[in-house]
């Protein structure tokens, strides 16, 4: 059953008296009801925004005062949200596939690794979240950077406009904030710098504003806005510039303590972030505005997440995402709409691939007819409407990117490694590769990771008692632990749709 607006179940019919007089009034009680009636009967409206690289472990929310008051405080905060892989590619097909990556094959931001590929515009591509709300007959808007390789010549181009997108306003390529194109709706249109005309996250505000007055109000709609990324504000914190020195080899690599010129560019990048997350900010006060102007804010779920989170100089890598520590793993996840409460903290573990299932769940779909890997969490934010329990343990995997020749700015650097920057530090390596299981409960707050190296490294962290993952406790910990959490590693590296939700 859908999540719907509360029913206005009158039946006017019943007391229709003799007098015409009487009639007529219940008659046209009766044609109120049915309209009303009608338009709660149509599924609550959705919007997803979606930002690119905002933690939320080291502070990345701060600046977001006004998201916080009209999302956070009037539904639920998630602390416990994760991307199951943190780099963008991977974890955007994710969110829309409802999947983990070893099912949609979404493994880098590279079109041979299958980034907005044909092979993936062919398969994960046509069981998307909009595809699936347009039988739901939802009106569908997209606008902001989709996929990292999107309308790349190889990749189709500018004409390919995934399936399910009644309005299209996609960024060509990665995010961009001046001097980008975009398809709208297949036909390319290129922005400059000026900041009135082509600033992309106020261009997205707009044309979502133009969306709202503009649609048909008999269908309920879906709206994700997609501003390009800011990143995190430098916050000391315990690991920050710590040495890695019992972690993976790539942990084991960068200058320690790190160069003045690295904490410099780190400096730098938060300075230059804020204006952009402040401009997000703005974008959720104008949305609810308008919402409210046309009367559908009390008939919308708005969701507010991020695709990844950051790194600032923690175990001295200067910035970047890609890791398993909490600091890139976690991501910011805030929802308000019909059945939640206002001011909710929530506890229970939620991934991003539960995005795309809560979603269709809010939509009225049977989920048992879609192949998903993620759960529904609208039962965790509005028991009233659901219910159900919450996971014991889930799945975190990543392939390492690389290059195959040595960074010609680093030549004493050897092959296999990439995001050589600042320093020749590289935040990233073919085998920094990895899957972690992650148990989170009331009993066990714990992280086991085994890595595709040459040392098949493990790493095991108790995150009760050391939540900034400074001490690798494998050498420590009981035997019988670390073989159950093989086991876990082991099966949910294979599952499928129901078989990911199965636990033992
Ligand atoms: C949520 O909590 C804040 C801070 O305590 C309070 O100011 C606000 O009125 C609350 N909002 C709702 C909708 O209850
Ligand atoms: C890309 O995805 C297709 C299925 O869509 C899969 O067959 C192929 O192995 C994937 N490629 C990589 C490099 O994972
Ligand atoms: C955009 O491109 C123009 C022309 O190449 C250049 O003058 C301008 O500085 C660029 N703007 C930004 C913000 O990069
Ligand atoms: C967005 O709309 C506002 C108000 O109409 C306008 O001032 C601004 O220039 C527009 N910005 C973009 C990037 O379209
Ligand atoms: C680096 O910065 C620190 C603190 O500002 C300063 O004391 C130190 O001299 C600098 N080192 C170099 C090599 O510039
Ligand atoms: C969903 O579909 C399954 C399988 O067809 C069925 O067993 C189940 O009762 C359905 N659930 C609801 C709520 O309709
Ligand atoms: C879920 O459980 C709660 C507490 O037991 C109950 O109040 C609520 O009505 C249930 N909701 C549904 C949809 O069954
Ligand atoms: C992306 O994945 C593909 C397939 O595994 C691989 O061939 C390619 O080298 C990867 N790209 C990078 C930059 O690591
Ligand atoms: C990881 O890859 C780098 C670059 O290819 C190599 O130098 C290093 O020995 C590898 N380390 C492990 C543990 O596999
Ligand atoms: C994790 O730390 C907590 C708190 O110190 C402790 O009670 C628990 O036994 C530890 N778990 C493991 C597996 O070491």
């Amino acid at each position: 059953m859908a999540a719907l607006r509360s029913g206005c179940g009158t039946t006017a019919h019943r007391h229709a008296g003799p007098h015409a007089a009487v009639t007529l009034t219940l008659l046209a009680a009766l044609l109120t009801c049915c309209v009303r009636c009608a338009q709660s009967a149509k599924p609550s409206n959705i919007i997803l925004i979606l930002t690119d690289d905002q933690d939320v472990t080291l502070g990345g929310m701060t600046p977001m005062k006004k998201a916080k008051a009209l999302i956070g405080d009037a539904g639920a905060t998630f602390v416990n949200a994760f991307t199951v892989t943190p780099l963008c590619c991977p974890s955007r097909s994710s969110i829309f596939t409802g999947r983990y990556p070893h099912n949609h094959e979404v493994r880098n931001n590279s079109l041979t690794g299958n980034c907005s590929s044909s092979l993936w515009q062919k398969g994960p591509e046509t069981q998307t979240i909009p595809v699936y709300l347009g039988k739901q007959h939802y009106e569908t808007f997209f606008a902001g950077k989709y996929l990292n390789q999107y309308g790349k010549k190889e990749a189709g181009d500018v004409g390919h406009v995934p399936l399910g997108w009644d309005q299209w306003h996609s960024l060509v390529g990665n995010s961009q904030y001046y001097n980008y194109t975009l398809s709208v709706n297949g036909k390319e249109e290129k922005h400059g710098d000026s900041y009135e005309k082509d600033y992309l996250t106020d261009l997205i505000t707009n044309r979502s504003l133009h969306f709202l007055e503009d649609r048909s109000p008999q269908h309920p709609f879906f709206m994700m806005l997609s501003p390009p990324a800011p990143h995190s504000p430098w916050t000391a914190a315990p690991h920050f510039d710590k040495p890695g020195k019992d972690k993976h080899w790539l942990l084991r690599q960068p200058v320690n303590p790190m160069p003045n010129s690295s904490v410099e560019f780190l400096d730098n990048a938060y300075r230059k972030r804020w204006q952009t997350l402040l401009s997000v900010d703005d974008m959720v006060e104008k949305l609810v505005k308008k919402l409210d102007n046309i009367k559908e804010l009390d008939n919308t779920y708005i969701f507010y997440t991020s695709d990844n989170g950051y790194h600032t100089g923690q175990f001295s890598l200067p910035i970047d995402k890609r890791q398993l520590y909490e600091f890139d793993i976690r991501i910011p996840l805030m929802v308000r709409g019909p059945g939640i409460k206002p001011n909710q903290t929530l506890q229970a573990p939620v991934l991003n691939i539960d995005l795309a299932p809560t979603m269709l769940d809010i939509s009225g779909l049977n989920l048992s007819a879609v192949n998903m890997d993620g759960q529904s969490f609208l039962s965790q934010m509005a028991p009233s409407l659901r219910n159900g329990t919450a996971r014991p343990y889930f799945l975190i995997e990543y392939t390492g990117e690389g290059h195959p020749t040595p960074d010609p700015s680093c030549p004493k650097l050897g092959p296999g490694l990439s995001q050589c920057f600042p320093d020749c530090v590289c935040e990233d390596a073919y085998n920094n590769t990895y899957a972690c299981v992650r148990t989170l409960n009331k009993e066990q707050n714990l992280q086991y990771c085994e890595f595709a190296d040459s040392e098949s490294f493990v790493e095991v962290y108790n995150l009760t008692s050391d939540p900034d993952q400074l001490e690798n406790i494998f050498k420590k910990v009981d035997p019988q632990i670390l073989q159950a959490m093989n086991q876990r590693l082991i099966k949910l590296q294979s599952c499928v749709g129901s078989s990911c939700r199965e636990y033992k």
